[in-house]
């Protein structure tokens, strides 16, 4: 590819497959990943530990400008997230930490501080990004860009499994619920809502397998190299 870092964005709700089919691509593409999600729950649990409300917007994008976190992809600590020197990666799945980063998500000085920081993965041979805005505000001019989405059933169902594969115990009439709060509050916030890039290629994973998806993916790639 000629020109700027080729960027695949993936965008869409929770439990939709970003996550699993952003990691598949990138392995198969042999491409940097981007997590932002992880981001946001990073930012959530540290200010938890040092008891920030989300209203504390100042001291908020102070913590998120200064924020100590890693990813690394070689060596013992592969794949692992890191926070301030010890892996986070268990705890900022927890379902508060999801939460409380929903919240701080819709903060807009949040997101400006968070900005260069998720740019900053777009390193050659290239980058795939998964996330909520990916498309639409952080890489406007990634050559392709994936809108996932699945029925909030299916969401929840996938999400009860992961839950249930990591040993937590989890209610799948509350998972729904929570799922829906959180979509709600990412579709209707001012800054960044979720919604498909104008340019973005939607793909309704409920009765996809992964193979299917990012063959389908792939394809769009392929087409763009
Ligand atoms: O994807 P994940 O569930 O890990 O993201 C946690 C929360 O972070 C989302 O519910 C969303 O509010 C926020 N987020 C966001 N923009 C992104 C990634 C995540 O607003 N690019």
């Amino acid at each position: 590819m000629n020109g700027p870092i080729g960027v695949v964005t993936i965008d869409g709700p929770g439990g939709a497959g970003k996550g699993t089919i952003a990691r598949v691509l990138a392995e198969r593409l042999g491409w940097h990943l981007l997590d932002s999600g992880a981001i946001y729950r990073l930012l959530a649990l540290a200010s938890l530990r040092a008891d920030m409300g989300p209203g504390e917007v100042d001291r908020l994008a102070a913590l998120a400008e200064a924020l100590d976190i890693r990813f690394p992809t070689a060596g013992p600590e592969a794949g692992e997230v890191i926070l301030d020197g010890a892996v986070v990666s268990d705890l900022i799945r927890q379902e508060a930490c999801g939460e409380r980063a929903s919240v701080l998500a819709a903060v807009p000085v949040v997101r400006q501080a968070l900005l260069d920081r998720q740019r900053a993965f777009r390193q050659p041979p290239g980058l795939v990004a998964d996330g909520r805005d990916m498309g639409t505000v952080v890489f406007p001019d990634a050559p392709v860009k994936i809108f996932l989405t699945a029925s909030a059933g299916e969401r929840a169902r996938r999400r009860h499994k992961q839950l249930m594969e990591q040993g937590v115990a989890a209610n799948l009439a509350d998972l729904l619920q929570e799922l829906r709060a959180r979509d709600q509050r990412d579709t209707q916030r001012s800054v960044a809502p979720l919604k498909p890039a104008e340019d973005a290629v939607t793909i309704d994973t409920t009765d996809l397998s992964v193979e299917a998806v990012v063959n389908a993916v792939m394809e769009r790639v392929e087409a763009r190299l």
